[in-house]
């Protein structure tokens, strides 16, 4: 480590993950460690916030000691500390931020509250080095669906969100309903490839006035409701089918408005970040659109989507740059807003 090197241990557990991560100068991660509840949780089909903040308990000092061990640092080593403190279960955020809050102390080191999804935003600055500001993303993850202009590093204006249901939610639950289990985005991303995704017509619903912001728990009701109707005919239903057919509608919306937000913001260069940015299909279709318009194209690679705390050490990086340092009063806050300091 040369003496103006920037090392951030970043620290994430806003859901089911407990993640910390060595981040060097923003773009460099010397480790990126995830510890994830996900076994646990399917036995319930989804987070139990409880279960969630005890677990995170457990774990938190084994991962950030395996995130030192592995980038060979110690915690004289390091700039700052990064924490997600919002948006997430508050329960879970608190372990994360009282953690960060103890080694600031007892290091007399920075502290930098980070955005999460500011954080899945940042995750493309790690393998696209050449990628700044401004740029457009669209965030589609388990809690978020949102369409944000990047105008700088620390600069993000929403053009669009959805009303209702995040894509990721929307996952979840069509996966519920027919027998996926829990996490379902993964698993209709496998499935689909073994459907039709032209086998059912599902609506693909717009909001008057909104022409950038998204809807999906009409588009959850009508499979829903198709799975229904089957079951009262006794017509044996296509998983494959639906969820491919599901997919294709998600995708549909997503990829035509982040176009047509980066067409009427007038923006050259689109990326995609959260959880669902790992779904093949989405990266697939995002891809050709972008090239269709000629427009840049980013995205992270699946491990950097879903959550971990490389993204936070990036965000926290950039934050910390621009001079924002946390206090030790600093508190969760559950529904911290995009951009809100
Ligand atoms: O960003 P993330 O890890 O956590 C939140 O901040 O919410 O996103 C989790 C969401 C879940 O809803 C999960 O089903 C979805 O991302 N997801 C996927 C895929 N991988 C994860 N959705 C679609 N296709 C995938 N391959
Ligand atoms: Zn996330």
């Amino acid at each position: 480590m040369a003496d103006k090197d920037i090392l951030i241990l970043a620290i994430e557990s806003s859901c089911d993950e407990t993640a910390a991560s060595l981040v060097k100068n923003g773009r460099e991660v010397l480790s990126n460690i995830i510890s994830s509840q996900i076994e646990l949780h399917k036995l319930f089909g989804g987070v139990v916030p409880e279960i969630a903040s005890r677990k995170h308990i457990e774990k938190i000092n084994e991962v950030i000691e395996e995130a030192l061990s592995e980038a060979g640092v110690t915690f004289d080593d390091i700039t700052a500390v990064g924490v997600t403190y919002g948006p997430g279960l508050v329960g879970a955020l608190l372990v994360g931020v009282a953690e960060a809050k103890a080694i600031s102390y007892a290091k007399n080191i920075p502290l930098v509250g980070v955005h999460h999804i500011e954080g899945h935003i940042c995750a493309n600055y790690i393998e696209n080095k050449d990628l700044e500001p401004p740029f457009l993303s669209m965030v589609v993850s388990g809690g978020h669906t949102h369409l944000v202009r990047v105008d700088d590093y620390n600069q993000y204006t929403i053009l669009g969100r959805t009303r209702d249901d995040a894509a990721g939610e929307a996952f979840d639950k069509v996966a519920r309903v027919i027998g996926l289990g829990y996490p379902g985005g993964p698993k209709i991303d496998a499935l689909s490839n073994e459907g039709n995704a032209d086998a059912i017509d599902f609506p693909k619903p717009s909001i008057e006035d909104a022409p950038l912001d998204f809807s999906f728990s009409g588009l959850k009701s009508a499979v829903l409701n198709h799975v229904n109707v089957c079951n009262m005919k006794g017509i044996e239903t296509n998983k494959a089918d639906i969820a491919a057919s599901f997919q294709k509608a998600v995708i549909d919306v997503i990829v035509e408005r982040t176009i047509l937000a980066a067409k009427s913001s007038n923006i050259q260069t689109v990326c995609l970040a959260g959880g669902v940015a790992a779904n093949t299909s989405l990266r697939k279709r995002m891809k050709k659109a972008c090239e269709a318009e000629g427009l840049n194209f980013y995205f992270p690679s699946p491990g950097l989507c879903t959550d971990n705390a490389a993204m936070i050490g990036t965000a926290a990086y950039y934050e910390y740059l621009a001079g924002v340092r946390h206090g030790l009063d600093l508190n969760a806050v559950p529904n911290l807003k995009i951009g809100q300091r």
